[in-house]
């Protein structure tokens, strides 16, 4: 009997002659067809490379001194980043044509090179809304886990982890460089929460909110800073984020204009995968519920099994009332959002985690005992699914 294989191979075969006889017939090529988009696909990982090239060489923070005047010459720029290369003009028309930088000029002589108005504002690391860590993350081809996606599809043995402290402790990332990251990720999603969704759950009686897997607390400060009546925030973490959360309340306090957050944002040492671990020490209060509960790019980490109990044990430690909030990348049925999908591979190369659709979402929370679930959009990749314990 023939193998299953061979029968592929004879497949195979069958089909190459089909379609180079056919190729053949030069009046049947399909000519009125181009291979753009898929050529446009092709370049995508030389083009992350270029952006992660100019982020590593700080040229955006560079070019952003010169706001005010008409950019900087090649000459310049090769003394101001110390660049040595023969021909820099390719990189950086490169960027020109990808439309992170601004040419000004006729020829190589005149050419004037400035920041585009985007890559001043997220690609510059004194702007507030800088981005660039998580970019370079996505952008390094050296690192990146996409390397290892034929293997992952054909054996599923790609290296994950099992826990973050796996992570922090053997991996080459360090806690605050993977802080820092995940804050830059999350910038616009956080503004428009706290923005726009935070003070109609203020209205509605918020006061204690939670943020399991908070990272640096960026998060839960930026709420505070947002809503006044936010009385008590707790960021609940592995003890190893505990110095960057300290870190970061300096900084912000600091933007804040001298707020004091520390009188509202705290953190709370805590593995959310122990049993009896959701217990929230409020200061000056012996109640250990709080009203809101935030995960933030924590589900999509772990498997459903880990994702149920991290729901369960967020409708037992609510407050009558009270709310979860997980806002993470949401897949579609169209299967239109690009960054989703990416992301829930990048979740799969690296731990063993996905990303989720609603629809799952909401059938997963309603398990757990929580009704009213409802999406919200916001920063146009991120999404906060929101749910009330009745
Ligand atoms: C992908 S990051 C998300 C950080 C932040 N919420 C955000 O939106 O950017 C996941 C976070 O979960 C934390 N984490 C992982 N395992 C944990 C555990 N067992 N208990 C508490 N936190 C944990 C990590 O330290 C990390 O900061």
């Amino acid at each position: 009997m023939q193998s299953f294989k061979e029968a592929q191979k004879q497949e195979e075969l069958k089909l190459k002659g089909a379609t180079s006889s056919k190729l053949d017939q030069s009046s049947i090529l399909p000519t009125h067809l181009k291979p753009d988009a898929l050529f446009e696909t092709s370049y995508g990982a030389q083009k992350a490379q270029i952006l992660a090239t100019a982020l590593e060489l700080r040229l955006f923070d560079y070019l952003a001194q010169c706001k005010n005047d008409s950019g900087r010459s090649i000459q310049d720029i090769r003394g101001g980043i110390g660049i040595k290369s023969a021909r820099p003009e390719d990189f950086l028309n490169a960027l020109v044509a990808m439309g992170h930088l601004v040419r000004e000029g006729k020829d190589l002589e005149s050419w004037r090179y400035r920041n585009s108005e985007e890559a001043n504002v997220f690609c510059v690391r004194e702007s507030p809304l800088y981005m660039g860590q998580i970019m370079h993350r996505f952008a390094n081809i050296r690192e990146n886990s996409f390397g290892e996606l034929t293997k992952l599809l054909k054996e599923e043995s790609t290296y994950k982890i099992k826990e973050f402290n796996e992570l922090y402790s053997k991996h080459h990332t360090s806690v605050p460089e993977f802080a820092h990251a995940m804050e830059s990720c999350i910038k616009l999603a956080v503004f428009k929460l706290s923005e726009s969704i935070l003070p109609r759950l203020c209205d509605q009686g918020l006061e204690t909110i939670a943020d399991i897997g908070g990272g640096s607390g960026y998060t839960l400060m930026e709420f505070c800073r947002h809503n006044p009546r936010i009385k008590c925030a707790i960021d609940c973490e592995l003890g190893e984020l505990r110095d960057t959360f300290t870190e970061y309340l300096g900084r912000e306090e600091k933007c804040a204009g001298g707020e004091r957050l520390r009188e509202r944002v705290f953190f709370q040492e805590l593995d959310f995968l122990k049993e009896g671990s959701f217990r929230f020490k409020i200061p000056g209060s012996n109640m250990d519920k709080v009203d809101g509960i935030v995960f933030g790019n924590v589900m999509h980490n772990w498997e459903l099994k880990v994702r149920k109990e991290l729901m369960r044990k967020s409708f037992e430690s609510l407050s009558k009332g009270g709310k979860i909030i997980i806002y993470d990348y949401f897949l579609d049925e169209e299967s239109s959002k690009l960054p989703s999908y990416l992301m829930s591979l990048h979740m799969q190369l690296v731990c063993r985690g996905s990303q989720f659709t609603f629809a799952e979402m909401k059938g997963w929370l309603e398990e757990a005992g929580f009704s009213e679930v409802v999406i919200e959009s916001l920063d146009g990749r991120m999404e906060a699914c929101i749910a009330t314990k009745k």
